[in-house]
């Protein structure tokens, strides 16, 4: 290859610097405001219809974790006074090519995938036990009650037919009927960040925000004036400085035009993203998609990649490749950063009061310097205001949030 051309990440429009995040939270704010007055808002403001958990719901529950890799079927047992063990967990992907399957794509029927669901739960659950199931469901849904959730479109690049504008509490009850498995009741049904918000606030009252940074993005928050959580769906979120792979990567996605704050900042767009700026510089593979998150983890952390492409690269590449994807990183948790302070400026706009964010996901727990990053730049904005925010990381939150929500409606209490 000839000489690797400088590459300048503000030119490509890559930076986001203290003033972009300070605007950025600001149209958040607005736009969360449009979205509970039931105003046209890229923030859909979903209401759970859950409150914050006090700490004392206890027993043993079965939870499902539906987020679009996996299905992970838990049993949960919540012990109160914040705490809670995992009894027994079995995650299965939801696609795989070499034993056959793929009940994301649009091939598959909503009756297909819910049985795949209910076969799973059936393999954990004792047969004479009765249950009450929390469901964790990682997708947009109007909730018209803590049970009942209509799926309004796919997101991560779910395909699956008949399920879109259906009631998934409905879908799930009817394939656990089919399979016999009668002493099961679902009756909880929740978005992952209201999981790891409850689980959050299950052992630290001061919990208001709950986010996912993984293969998706999104982040919920207790609304103490309406006194329920609220699914922002924020990877929706669109009032953003877009540049021209945004715009591309975003053309050729499932879903056009939606989810433009998920897809600059989550896991599943990440490589792509490093790939599509990578290659006016060098020589990367060619199939789109082809880097995921954790080759982009493994550039930043110089580590040899699986790709031949990569692997063959020169040194001086390596070094611009690696500039890329710190760059895409550091963009993701100050996009990321922004939003949460668009949260902090509703709900306490003086930060009168400590609070504690809660998150989970592969993104935040895993990619070199997000976590460390995301801390950095809050602080960078808020200053010695900072020090009233703790930014945790929530693990497990889908299964034992699943499982504290189910207890809440069960009224399992010590
Ligand atoms: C979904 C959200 C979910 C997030 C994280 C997004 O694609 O729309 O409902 O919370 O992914 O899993």
């Amino acid at each position: 290859m000839g000489d690797v051309s400088p590459f300048n990440p503000r030119e490509l429009g890559l930076k986001v610097t203290v003033g972009d995040m300070l605007q950025i939270a600001a149209a958040f704010g607005e736009t969360m405001n449009a979205g509970l007055a039931n105003e046209p808002s890229s923030l859909k403001m979903l209401p759970s219809f859950l409150r914050k958990p006090s700490g004392t719901e206890c027993g043993e529950f079965l939870a499902v974790d539906f987020g679009g890799t996996n299905i992970r079927v838990q049993k949960v047992h919540l012990a109160g006074q914040g705490r809670w063990e995992i009894k027994d967990s079995q995650a299965v992907p939801l696609k795989n090519l070499v034993a056959g399957y793929d009940v994301t794509a649009a091939t598959a029927d909503a009756m297909e995938l819910f049985d795949f669901v209910a076969n799973q739960i059936g393999k954990l659950a004792e047969i004479n036990t009765p249950y009450y199931l929390g469901h964790t469901f990682s997708f947009p849904c109007h909730q018209h009650g803590i049970h009942q959730a209509e799926l309004i479109s796919w997101t991560k690049e779910i395909k699956t037919a008949g399920v879109e504008g259906q009631d998934i509490g409905q879908l799930l009850t009817s394939a656990l009927k089919r399979r016999g498995l009668n002493h099961i009741t679902p009756c909880a049904i929740i978005n992952d960040t209201v999981g790891t918000l409850l689980t959050g606030a299950y052992v630290d009252t001061k919990t208001d925000i709950g986010a996912i940074c993984g293969t998706g993005h999104n982040t919920c928050y207790y609304d103490s004036v309406r006194d329920t959580i609220i699914n922002m769906e924020s990877g929706n979120f669109d009032l953003l400085p877009m540049n021209a792979y945004d715009f591309q990567l975003d053309a050729t996605s499932d879903n056009p035009k939606t989810q433009r704050l998920e897809k600059m900042v989550a896991g599943y767009y990440l490589g792509e993203l490093v790939r599509l700026v990578g290659k006016e510089f060098m020589s990367l593979p060619a199939i789109p998609y082809a880097l995921t998150s954790e080759d982009v983890a493994r550039i930043i952390s110089g580590e040899i990649s699986r790709h031949p492409e990569i692997a063959a690269l020169e040194p001086r590449e390596l070094v611009v490749l690696k500039e890329i994807g710190t760059c895409m990183v550091e963009r993701s948790l100050k996009l990321v950063t922004a939003s949460f302070l668009g949260v902090l400026g509703r709900i306490d706009p003086k930060l009168k009061r400590p609070h504690t964010i809660v998150i989970d996901g592969s993104l935040y727990e895993k990619m070199p310097g997000y976590a460390s990053g995301l801390v950095a730049s809050l602080k960078e904005v808020l200053g010695n205001q900072g020090d009233k925010l703790t930014i945790k990381l929530s693990k497990d939150g889908s299964g034992v949030g699943a499982a504290i929500a189910a207890a809440i409606v069960a009224g399992a209490q010590e």
